[in-house]
């Protein structure tokens, strides 16, 4: 037996071996822990549980790394596209330029989504959240596609990926659409990932949209900012609805709409939403600031704090100095942004912030690019989730092939009443 830790209990001491990952990562093997004491682990929000054995992603959040494969963040949103991230993350190695020609050629053709489909969008109300129609339109993938469903099989896994990266940003694109009342526009074949996705969002049958290089690059950029973050709480989700062996499309739904809540992906519409409030109610960045810090009304300083970073999320590093790029290029100026930048500004310096060590997370500077770029508000998380998406894909393919993984089914510690004599209605009151 290698290394191992101690537990005593009620006079009953157990050995727990512990597990090392490559970066030094500690963990305690508590698989016997219920058989051997009689008694579980509590701990809410899963803060010290690992729910796997991963080699996706790889996050220090003492010291902000956040790694792909191995590969520096910074590194690869300088040098690399959306589909090298995704390839690299379904795959384990980054791809060459043959494969990735290959790869994006054949994730093109699967853009076009089944005409059949298209009239889904016709059944919501038109004010409907692209985040609901996105998780029911993929929910409804495995309803076109039964025949690339089982998680076990490699060669069907492989095509569900596909279908799901190259759908969404059509199901999304559409979802904006039909909010307008306007037809829905088709991928090109001319264009690339990022830019269809734009041509489906902004062009119309009378007005082609001539795709930015400087905007198509931002949103490239975002996406593979966002292409995966180990265990989340959507990927997770992602994992505990697949690891019951639901399709792929099912548990990719239940993803997108754990991404959806305001404390996980949610957060970039949420930023721009009290920026705007900051502005509007012409508080100072200190004032509100304040008002985070009271709590008397329970608001967050939103784009702030994260489970995993105790340090400046990189991301948000990566993103903060694209804001000024981007901003600049465009020949825009944005108030939003000075007021962010003064409200990072004043929250770093603040006791509550420090002690808590609270720093901006990727939402922090997303928005703004965003916004810069055209992007309306409400498509902001939906954004996040087309980004999201190859990671999504990855942890569920690992789970499957990770010969530890059991159907997801954590205990509790009851709390409830004791046992008590049924009651018969007529005696109750
Ligand atoms: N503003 C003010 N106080 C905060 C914030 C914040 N943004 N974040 C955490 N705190 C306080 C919190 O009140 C608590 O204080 P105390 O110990 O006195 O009770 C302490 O810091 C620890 O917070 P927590 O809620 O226990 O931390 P958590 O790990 O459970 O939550 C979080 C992480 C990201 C949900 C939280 O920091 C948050 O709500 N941030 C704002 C929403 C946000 O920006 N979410 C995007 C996360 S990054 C993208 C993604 O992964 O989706």
């Amino acid at each position: 037996m290698g290394e191992f830790a101690e537990l005593t209990f009620r006079g009953r001491t157990i050995r727990l071996p512990v597990v090392e990952g490559t970066e030094g990562d500690t963990g305690l093997d508590i698989s016997v822990l219920r058989k051997e004491l009689g008694a579980i682990t509590l701990d809410p929000g899963y803060a010290n549980t690992g729910s796997c054995r991963s080699a996706i992603t790889y996050i220090d959040g003492e010291q902000g790394i956040l790694r792909y494969r191995g590969y520096d963040i910074a590194e690869l949103a300088e040098h690399t596209s959306f589909l090298e991230v995704a390839l690299l993350l379904l795959r384990g190695e980054l791809p060459t330029r043959d494969e990735l020609d290959a790869f994006t050629a054949s994730v093109k053709e699967y853009m076009v989504v089944h005409e059949d489909l298209r009239h889904f969008f016709n059944a919501f109300p038109k004010d409907a959240h692209p985040m609901a129609v996105a998780g029911a339109v993929i929910g409804s993938l495995s309803t076109f596609y039964p025949e690339s469903m089982d998680p076990k099989n490699i060669d069907e896994s492989k095509e569900s990926c596909r279908r799901l990266l190259a759908k969404l940003p059509t199901i999304i694109a559409w979802s904006y659409k039909h909010s307008l009342g306007r037809p829905m526009t088709y991928p090109h074949h001319s264009l690339g990932y990022v830019e269809n996705f734009l041509h489906m969002l902004f062009s119309t049958p009378f007005r082609e949209y001539v795709v930015d290089p400087v905007v198509a690059r931002a949103l490239e950029l975002i996406f593979v900012l966002h292409a995966d973050h180990e265990q989340n709480c959507s990927a997770s989700t992602v994992r505990v609805v697949g690891s019951s062996q639901a399709n792929m499309f099912a548990s990719i739904s239940a993803g997108v709409w754990a991404l959806w809540g305001p404390l996980h992906g949610g957060a970039n519409q949420a930023l721009i939403e009290m920026l705007e409030h900051v502005r509007n109610a012409g508080l100072t960045p200190q004032q509100f600031v304040d008002q985070v810090k009271t709590r008397t009304a329970s608001i967050r300083l939103m784009g702030f704090g994260h489970r995993v970073y105790k340090n400046y999320d990189p991301r948000a590093k990566v993103l903060k100095k694209a804001a000024f790029e981007v901003l600049d290029k465009l020949g825009v100026h944005s108030e939003l942004l000075d007021i962010a930048v003064k409200l990072e500004e004043a929250a770093l310096k603040d006791e509550y912030f420090i002690q808590r060590k609270l720093y901006p997370n990727v939402d922090f500077y997303s928005g703004i690019i965003l916004q810069a770029i055209g992007i309306p508000l409400t498509m902001f998380t939906a954004i996040f989730a087309i980004g999201r998406m190859p990671g999504w894909l990855a942890q569920f393919n690992e789970m499957h092939r990770d010969p530890d993984t059991r159907i997801a089914r954590p205990r509790q510690v009851y709390v409830g009443q004791a046992r008590r004599d049924f009651v018969p209605i007529a005696q109750r009151g």
